[in-house]
């Protein structure tokens, strides 16, 4: 493994890498660093690496000319050009910027694979942009800190592959059970002596049972992550094992018996609702607060031949709750719910909820045309742990029309899960139509349904209607069906938006945007979202139109939807890059 580091500081790495681990594997001849100060490649007659910003502004910049050479000289100019030109790297050159991609185990084995990896350590406000056009094929942050230049993350890199290089730890078991190598922290460790002022080490460890000792470590390093990590729980490799105990350590249900249960439902076990309930500024939250901001729909990812790819619903929904979304969805409209077999959606709720891993909120479509499998929906999304569910009522049939039916379904679905219940409001052909009052009524009288999305016709003013209605026993209210109209929506009073996340990133941002106060500039990224919304007006499919967005970026692998698959023209494509175009700037993952 070669390393060679630009920087204006060499002497710093001195001591780090005449130590330990780093000494040993270049002595051993498995690792050579070679140390390049960029003040050397500085041509002028002070050697000056850093000037003014163009446009103003506090700081230096870090000149262009000097990182330039030192790259040619150390990767060679041809090279060096093909790399950014073809996208082939063999040579990554890595500028350690708080900007950057976040440093992981992950990367640091990609680069092992590489063999070879040039570091940039930048100083002053950064590097010229030139620079990084010409050379940089990758920007990595060792945190969300700011540090006063890249040094320490180059050493933290330097040691993070070096320790995966063959031969260089000489007991690979460590290699294996280090934290973040499985996907899971680490368990905990003891040794001699078995107590130390009191406190004894487990009994287990003392048994001899290899087999309990090893099941006991994963759960301990489960709990851990559970409870310090849980956004690495959706990518760590669960067996079922796995995912039984993690479930065991969410509280359990609230009471079934509902006629003894509080008004409002408890929060649940999750470190979600946990923070919700106990670390907010102005002491406890109100419970009305818990459901809030923008929610994604998961859209259904399908193979050419329609099956599910379930790996890839797992990478969205991991991917939603990345791109900053306050709370995520499915199955609903926009997941094709209706297309989807009944054994699938029990499959898909484990899968969406493990994935989230209590980051966010988790709502679940649980509407179905009989009431019965809509209660065992309600059913496995409580085992789950999913936050709340979301039901049509049991529309296209001619339940649809009665009042009494219509609450007896909604009070099953409350009863089965135990869960908050998000009432769907459409017109009809796809909802029914529940007035304002009508939906009050519901609220009011069945524990637990306290949630409304609103979409009728004239959806906007329908929210309006309903947030002047304003019961107590609605917890929140949602606007949705279409990405456009956060603003208005979160001016109009709704708690959150529910809509498709082809886009999350832009969505949440727009909301958090008018949470801060800042109208002006949720209307400048909504300006954008409209341009790809233009796009992608008159559009033969939506559904795969919005997934062709997932393919570009880079969550889904095909297009293809169960409610139509007809392919998009090569015009129709080309309009919707436009659009899209206008909205990557402020793309967040
Ligand atoms: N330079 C300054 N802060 C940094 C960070 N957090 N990661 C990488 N490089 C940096």
């Amino acid at each position: 493994m070669r390393f060679d580091i630009l920087t204006l500081f060499p002497d710093m790495f001195e001591s780090v890498f005449r130590e330990s681990i780093i000494r040993r594997a270049v002595e051993a001849g498995l690792v050579s660093i070679h140390l390049h100060n960029i003040r050397d490649y500085a041509l002028d007659k002070h050697h000056v690496t850093d000037d003014a910003p163009y446009g103003g502004g506090g700081g230096m910049v870090m000149k262009v000319e000097p990182v330039i050479l030192a790259l040619e000289v150390v990767v060679g100019a041809e090279r060096l050009a093909a790399q950014k030109r073809s996208g082939e790297v063999e040579a990554p050159v890595v500028l350690l910027t708080p900007a950057g991609r976040l440093f992981s185990q992950e990367i640091a084995r990609e680069y092992e694979r590489v063999g070879r990896i040039v570091l940039i350590c930048g100083r002053y406000e950064g590097l010229d942009e030139r620079a990084i056009t010409l050379g940089v094929t990758d920007e990595v942050s060792i945190g969300d800190y700011v540090l006063s230049g890249g040094e320490i993350p180059a050493m933290a890199i330097v040691e993070a592959v070096t320790r995966l290089v063959p031969g260089v730890l000489g007991d690979m078991r460590a290699l294996v059970d280090d934290s973040h190598a499985s996907g899971l922290l680490e368990y905990p460790h003891y040794t001699r002596p078995a107590t130390f002022r009191g406190l004894a080490v487990p009994d287990i460890l003392l048994s001899g049972n290899h087999a309990q000792v090893e099941r006991w470590r994963r759960e301990q390093a489960l709990r851990r992550t559970y409870a310090r990590r849980p956004d690495l729980l959706a990518r760590a490799a669960l067996s079922a094992r796995d995912r039984a105990f993690l479930n065991s350590l969410r509280e359990p249900a609230p009471p079934r018996d509902l006629a003894s249960a509080p008004a409002t439902s408890e929060p649940r076990g999750s470190p979600y609702a946990q923070a919700l309930t106990t670390t907010s500024e102005e002491g406890e939250r109100p419970m009305s607060k818990r459901f809030r901001g923008y929610y994604g729909i998961a859209m259904t990812p399908f193979n050419e031949r329609g099956d599910i790819l379930w790996d890839e619903l797992e990478k969205e929904a991991d991917w939603v709750v990345r791109a900053g979304a306050h709370g995520l969805v499915w199955p609903v409209n926009d997941s094709e719910f209706t297309r989807l077999a009944f054994p699938e959606r029990m499959e898909g709720i484990k899968r969406v909820v493990d994935a989230v891993g209590g980051r966010i909120p988790v709502i679940i479509g649980v509407a179905d045309v009989f009431t019965t499998g809509a209660v065992r929906l309600a059913e496995a999304s409580a085992r789950a742990g999913a936050d709340a569910v979301i039901a049509l009522p049991p529309a296209r049939t001619t339940m649809a029309l009665d009042r009494a039916l219509i609450k007896a379904y909604y009070r099953a679905i409350a009863e089965a899960g135990g869960l908050p219940v998000m009432i769907q409001n459409l017109s009809i052909p796809l909802g029914a139509d529940l007035s304002t009052e009508f939906i009050v009524e519901l609220c009011e009288e069945i524990p637990l349904v306290e949630l409304v999305k609103e979409e009728r016709e004239l959806q906007r003013q329908r929210v309006s209607e309903i947030v002047a209605a304003r019961s107590p026993a609605i917890k929140a209210i949602f606007g949705g069906g279409t990405v456009l109209g956060l603003v208005d929506g979160h001016k109009r009073g709704a708690d959150g938006y529910l809509a498709a996340s082809y886009v999350p990133d832009i969505d949440a941002q727009i909301w958090d945007l008018m949470e801060a106060g800042d109208e002006a500039g949720a209307r400048r990224v909504e300006d954008a979202l409209a341009v790809l919304e233009k796009a992608r007006r008159g559009t033969p499919e939506h559904y795969v139109d919005r997934k062709q967005i997932l393919v570009w970026r880079g969550v889904f692998s095909c297009n293809v939807a169960r409610i139509g698959t007809r392919p998009l023209d090569d015009a129709f494509l080309a309009e919707l890059r436009y659009g899209y175009q206008a909205v990557e700037p402020y793309f967040r993952v």
